[in-house]
């Protein structure tokens, strides 16, 4: 009867893209029907570098609907907005008061991150306690992330045993990342080498964003960069990067096997025959996501509505187990 719980977020900002959808929200979409789901938009996330905020309030909105016009049922999983549900905020400086700072210090993303940035704020170094509360305070036995965010599951992993073993107890539920087989890590149609990212979607030919016109999503792959060969191949070689993103691409795309993808392409007269099977499955796809995402966004009222029923199951879910756990520490619960 108890079905396994999953719990995975997205952060608000930037523009949300194909690496985001394939690596991530695809795979939410398919497996809602079996799991007990939440699915979080992390607005206090996004507030670790700065924003503007008319922008953040606009993006936040908009993320709930990409993730409705993507398939995401209110009816089968609980889809919300981070700070509506104050059990987050408040449990985090509960964590941080038991995770040691060496273990933040050592996160590749904010080693990355943090030496991009000439100053650096503190809720950046604590992104990632902010996920691990996002996660345990629902119990989730399941967190599905592309490749990028299993460090940080894993340090929502050791910050559970930490408080498990501080206590003597089993309170925690230790979470598993679950990555994708294919898609977890798209990469930069521009760079093959650096993955797809938000910070980057701006730029023109980086990324295919989920919201972008047909038209800009065959220009974005017509202008992909790939090798000086032809030969249409899966490959782990550097040289051949690019074509196997494409191919990655077309693969999480359709779900089709290596053979069938490879057959596919087996009288392409050369790399643009590529790019454009490529777009053709990726126009596909996204085309009525978009449209959807479009009508959605005309009634922020209902949208509104249906992020008010998300935030209450979620508050019912996380406030007492926060609760539980300031009893735990020594905190006196208000009378
Ligand atoms: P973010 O854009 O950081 O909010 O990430 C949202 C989700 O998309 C996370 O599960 C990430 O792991 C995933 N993701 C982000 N970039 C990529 C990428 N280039 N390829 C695959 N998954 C990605
Ligand atoms: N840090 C994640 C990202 O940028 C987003 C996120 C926040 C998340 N809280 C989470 C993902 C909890 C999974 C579970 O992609």
């Amino acid at each position: 009867m108890d079905k396994k719980r999953v719990f995975s977020g997205i952060q608000p900002t930037g523009n949300t893209h194909l690496g985001n959808y394939l690596g991530a929200i695809k795979n939410w979409v398919a497996k809602q029907e079996e799991k007990e789901n939440f699915f979080c938009v992390v607005d206090l996330h996004s507030l670790t570098v700065p924003q503007d905020p008319a922008q953040l309030r606009y993006e936040t909105r908009s993320m709930a609907a990409i993730l409705l016009a993507a398939g995401l049922d209110p009816e089968k999983c609980t889809i919300f907005i981070q700070s509506h549900v104050t059990a987050h905020a408040e449990g985090c400086w509960l964590l941080n008061c038991i995770t040691p700072l060496g273990w933040l210090q050592r996160m590749t993303q904010y080693k990355d991150k943090s030496a991009k940035q000439e100053s650096v704020l503190t809720g950046l170094l604590d992104y990632p306690v902010l996920m691990a509360g996002d996660i345990i305070f629902y119990d989730a036995h399941e967190v599905p992330v592309g490749e990028d965010q299993k460090q940080h599951v894993e340090l929502a992993r050791d910050i559970a045993q930490r408080f498990n073993s501080l206590y003597e107890q089993e309170f925690f539920v230790i979470p598993e990342p679950v990555i994708p087989e294919v898609g977890a890590r798209v990469m930069g149609l521009d760079d093959p080498t650096n993955k797809m990212s938000k910070s980057l979607a701006d730029k023109r030919g980086h990324a295919v964003r989920i919201l972008d016109e047909p038209k800009e999503i065959l220009r974005s792959f017509k202008r992909a960069v790939t090798d000086s060969g032809n030969e249409i191949v899966f490959s782990d070689d550097p040289e051949k990067a690019g074509v196997n993103n494409l191919l990655g691409i077309y693969k999480a795309t359709t779900g089709k096997s290596e053979a069938d993808v490879l057959a596919d392409f087996a009288d392409a007269r050369g790399y643009g025959d590529l790019k454009k099977g490529v777009a053709e499955v990726v126009i596909e796809m996204l085309t009525p996501i978009r449209e959807r995402y479009e009508y959605l966004m005309q009634d922020p009222a209902e949208l509104d509505r249906l992020l008010a029923v998300g935030a209450e199951q979620a508050r019912s879910v996380s406030q007492p187990k926060v609760d539980e756990m300031k009893q735990i520490m020594g905190l006196v619960l208000p009378g």
